[in-house]
């Protein structure tokens, strides 16, 4: 059975609110990437989520809010989170804050620990639905677990299709990286994700960041595994030619097969990332992909091309 995909409207977004009250799952659009939105307090939809996902239960799921008031039920938010929350939400920020006591979030959404994740996401349809619903959704990226992030509707069915109860479309992603993830729970703020808003935005506003590397240290955010977002083809990083037998996914003036930006614009890049390679594993068993500057958006695209570069 085919799963529905719908047109965000009104009446499509009170179905899904219908269907996650009976504890569905419902692909809903973000200006990151599609989410797979579940009723944060219903133990048994999160259960279900993390079987569709294939995700491991100790990986816990992001909140996602209406605003920041809502934020404040199920969160406590430090002098740092409120400037945090005040500059950037809605948008691609999540924050990791102490749990509040008496919070909706059931435990095993939050795989047990005594803080949350919570976003307020930008994209008219997310914010629709979370009005409608009137309570704290989870929603992971609607993908299979370490699989690519889907940045449309089409990506979400190919890979979820016959799993869940409705595919909200709302276009393709604005954004097309998921959010950057900041723990706020210490004195001082720590990046855990590189994302969609770039570093040096951040810190124009906190100050300096603590900065984990999560390649040779266990990760704080779980679920930043280190092979992630991977496609089923081989990928050469840093590529300034296409091998025998390689697709090119290039960045610049570089000819390839298809062009993150052929004017170098690391936002252009990082909303056509996802889909691109979506594009390119169709047809091929190895990529090649160009290199990219480490800077601003940069350094979230790369993040993201390391981890898919790997191999189990
Ligand atoms: O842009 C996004 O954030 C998208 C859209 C759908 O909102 N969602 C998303 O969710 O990327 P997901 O589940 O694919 O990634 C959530 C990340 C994981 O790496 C998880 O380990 C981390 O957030 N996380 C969740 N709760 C945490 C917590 N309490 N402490 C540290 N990391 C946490
Ligand atoms: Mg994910």
């Amino acid at each position: 059975m085919t799963v529905e995909i719908l047109p965000a409207t009104t009446a499509s977004i009170r179905r899904a609110a219908d269907i996650l009250r009976s504890g569905g799952l419902v692909a809903m659009p973000t200006e990151t990437v599609y989410g797979l939105a579940a009723d944060a307090a219903n133990a048994d939809a999160i259960l279900r989520l993390y079987e569709t996902k294939g995700r491991p239960h100790f990986n816990p799921l992001i909140a996602h809010v209406p605003d920041t008031e809502a934020a404040h039920r199920i969160g406590q938010l430090s002098d740092t989170a409120e400037k945090l929350s005040a500059a950037f939400w809605p948008g691609p920020l999540t924050l990791v804050l102490p749990y509040a006591e008496n919070g909706s979030v059931c435990d095993l959404a939050r795989a047990g620990l005594n803080t949350i994740a919570v976003r307020c996401p930008a994209h008219p349809a997310a914010r629709d639905l979370l009005a409608e619903f009137g309570s704290p959704l989870v929603a992971p990226s609607a993908n299979i677990s370490s699989r690519l992030s889907p940045t449309t509707a089409q990506h979400v069915a190919e890979q979820l299709g016959s799993k869940i109860d409705l595919i909200l479309d709302g276009g393709p992603c604005d954004r097309g990286l998921e959010s950057t993830i900041i723990d706020c729970t210490q004195q001082r703020p720590a990046l855990l994700r590189h994302g969609a808003l770039a570093l040096e935005a951040i810190e124009a506003v906190v100050g300096a960041l603590a900065v984990q590397d999560s390649n040779d240290k266990p990760p704080t955010a779980p679920g930043q595994l280190l092979k992630h977002y991977a496609p089923k083809a081989a990928l050469r990083l840093n590529a300034e030619n296409p091998g025998q037998g390689e697709a090119l996914l290039g960045f610049g003036a570089a000819q390839a097969d298809l062009n993150l930006s052929e004017t170098g614009d690391l936002r252009e890049a990082a909303k056509n990332l996802f889909a691109m390679l979506h594009a390119l594993d169709a047809k091929h068993t190895a990529i090649a992909v160009s290199p990219i500057p480490d800077t601003g958006l940069g350094r979230a695209i790369n993040d993201r091309l390391q981890r898919a570069s790997k191999r189990d």
